[in-house]
């Protein structure tokens, strides 16, 4: 039962971060904070993803889905690691931001980086819930690889942004996560239904625990990202600037984002039809950042 009809590829990449400010659009302190959020949370949550899948990798029969799976785990693995050194890399430019990494790990940790344990308290083994809670974090993790195809596929499709004239290098790294995600798009729900069935009920509790999730996450960290740029005086509203930005079509709209949301409770979701798969292959075939590690190799 694997929905992905092709293998799916873990590339090597390399990127030049020298020349990238923080503020990598010029004049769009907002949605360059706001996309500059992925790089704290995604290296803490894609590794999260692989201990998860680790976990469930016994429970899979399927020999597709467990290559699937397998090369999920590796092109996670490889993603965070390329989001990871850029807190490092802002630290040139006046920005500190190692104590909003730390933060959100202890947050994710916290929420749901314990096997044994729901929200670090509920202590499920002993409660014969050990199970479930593994299919919980799976179902998370769907919902979550849910978004991130929406995210994927819009940075990959959005012609808006070229206009601006952003910073390359930034650019080719969210357009070749963007790509990964469209292509990996069918994994995570494909574990998740081979593991549970994938039953409406509990599609609603794992969303109704990413959405507040992500919502308080991107509001919270692009605030902080702001606050810590010293070439901002004044942090402005978050959802004003979002409505401006969206209205501009240069980040997804609430309204894309609660569509896409009511398609993952519908018994008819299904991730192949979210994103086109030859529009992410074809990026990731010019992508700067993987033919300079082909060229290299
Ligand atoms: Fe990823
Ligand atoms: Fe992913």
């Amino acid at each position: 039962m694997a929905m992905t009809p092709y293998k799916i590829v873990p590339r090597k990449v390399s990127f030049d971060w020298k020349g990238t400010p923080p503020q990598w659009i010029k004049g769009e302190p907002f949605v360059s904070h706001l996309a500059n959020s992925t790089h704290i949370l995604l290296p803490i949550v894609e590794a999260w993803f692989c201990q998860v899948y680790k976990e469930a990798l016994p429970h899979v029969t399927d020999d597709k889905l467990r290559e699937d799976v397998i090369a999920f785990m590796r092109q996670e693995a490889i993603h965070g690691g390329a989001h990871k050194p850029l807190a490092e890399h802002f630290l040139k430019f006046g920005m500190n931001i190692a104590p909003g990494v730390a933060r959100t790990q202890r947050i994710v940790d916290r929420l749901v980086g314990d096997p044994e344990r729901i929200f670090g308290l509920i202590p499920v083994k002993r409660l014969g819930l050990g199970k479930w809670w593994l299919d919980t974090r799976v179902g998370i993790i769907a919902a979550g690889e849910h978004f991130t195809c929406i995210l994927g596929r819009f940075i990959l499709e959005n012609q808006e942004l070229d206009k601006l004239e952003p910073d390359a290098t930034m650019l080719d790294l969210l357009r070749w996560h963007g790509a990964e995600e469209v292509e990996h798009r069918a994994v995570a729900f494909d574990l998740y239904k081979d593991m549970t069935g994938a039953p409406i009920a509990h599609r609603v509790l794992v969303l109704g625990f990413i959405l507040p999730f992500l919502t308080w996450y991107w509001v919270e960290s692009t605030r902080y990202l702001m606050s810590q740029d010293p070439t901002i005086a004044k942090v402005p509203g978050f959802f004003t600037e979002w409505r401006k930005a969206s209205a501009r079509n240069i980040i997804p709209s609430a309204r894309s984002l609660i569509g896409a949301s009511w398609r993952f409770l519908t018994p008819g979701y299904n991730p192949e039809h979210e994103a086109d798969t030859e529009i992410a292959l074809d990026y990731l075939a010019r992508s700067p950042a993987t033919r300079r590690k082909t060229a290299a190799a």
